[in-house]
């Protein structure tokens, strides 16, 4: 059973510079499929298309980003749900917050600065379904946050009096005020210093723990996907290069891009110099052909600069888009 089943997706940006059209293929053909009640990861570099990835996911694409392709299809509880063909009030109506709800770096967007946390609880509940008795509406919410361990007095702060852990802890008590079956967060903690991030991640897990809907995590921080994920993908240029459970992306990653990010991590007390990529990620108006990682690639052989490899099913859940992996599952197969 799945929640989401994401299809082929390819979403680019068109954009016009002094007379100059560009079409940025941020999210390049794309699939995967996210399950109840797991913490789903999505890692890769900056600009590789994640935030993107989101938005068409959570129905929020705007002009110049636009959909060329593929499916992006929701069974909830309530429903199946083609997000690319819902119309903008049934997803303002019955999706948002309901269903899937968002987390994003900072907060602020979401909290407005200029009025009390309660109030923007208010307006969002308020939109979604209708106060009619103010009492339960302010119980309701005092024993969410409380259930959540926030202060009470957060309510009656506005976002500059709290913190940049306790306005992310406010944004995940909104996310999570009715129950989506799905959360997506997308860089959660990357602007929090270590201590407070483990303390927001951990209020993240235990949610989802207690409540079993799903977790999109998004973050270019693999050390936090390593401590949190269930499974995770990584994204290099606008396509999946690799996805597994957690445990056999980080001790048997089979992409040579993944094994170069979790090479990058550090480990206590090894002090020698860590090897570099050459170059750097490609620009997406005008990707390398065959596979994207090709011109970085210390492993690369012809094939890899003409063919975009094909996702290989490694099984347990492990799929990887390299030329060179089958190749070396059957050396390792083929020896005594
Ligand atoms: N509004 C926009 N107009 C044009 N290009 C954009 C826009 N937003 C993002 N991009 C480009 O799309 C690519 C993917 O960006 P993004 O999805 O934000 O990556 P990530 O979240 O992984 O950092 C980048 O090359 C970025 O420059
Ligand atoms: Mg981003």
């Amino acid at each position: 059973m799945s929640l989401l089943q994401v299809q082929g997706l390819k979403a680019y940006y068109k954009t016009e510079m002094y007379g100059i059209s560009r079409t940025v293929r941020a999210v390049d053909d794309v699939s995967l499929e996210l399950r109840p009640n797991e913490i789903y990861g999505v890692a890769g570099e900056s600009s590789c298309g994640k935030t993107t990835l989101i938005k068409v996911i959570s129905g929020t694409v705007k002009p110049p980003l636009k959909v060329h392709g593929g499916s992006v299809e929701y069974q909830f509880k309530s429903g199946k749900v083609d997000i690319l063909k819902v119309s903008g009030e049934e997803l303002q109506k019955n999706v948002r917050w309901k269903e899937i709800s968002y987390v994003m770096q900072g907060s602020m967007s979401v909290l407005n600065p200029v009025r009390k946390v309660i109030k923007t609880f208010e307006d969002i509940i308020t939109t979604h379904e209708g106060i009619r008795n103010r009492g339960e509406f302010l119980s309701r919410i005092k024993e969410h946050v409380k259930l959540l361990g926030l202060p009470p007095d957060v309510l009656n702060s506005y976002p500059h009096e709290l913190s940049g852990g306790m306005r992310q802890r406010v944004a995940i008590a909104l996310a999570t005020v009715f129950n989506p079956s799905l959360i997506i967060a997308d860089e959660p903690t990357t602007a929090l210093d270590v201590v407070v991030q483990r303390g927001v991640l951990q209020l993240l897990k235990e949610i989802q723990g207690a409540s079993r809907n799903t977790v999109l995590l998004v973050t270019h921080d693999m050390a936090v996907h390593a401590n949190v994920a269930d499974r995770v993908a990584i994204m290099y240029a606008g396509r999946i290069v690799e996805e597994a459970p957690t445990e056999i992306i980080f001790r048997r990653p089979s992409h040579p891009y993944t094994s170069h990010l979790i090479d990058s991590l550090p480990v206590i007390g090894d002090k020698s110099v860590k090897n570099a990529l050459k170059g750097s990620p490609p620009n997406l108006a005008n990707p390398p052909q065959g596979c994207r990682f090709h011109p970085r690639c210390p492993r690369a052989i012809d094939i890899c600069g003409t063919q975009i490899p094909g996702m290989r099913d490694l099984g347990g859940g492990h799929r990887t888009a390299c030329h060179r992996v089958s190749e070396e599952k059957t050396t390792k197969e083929g020896r005594p």
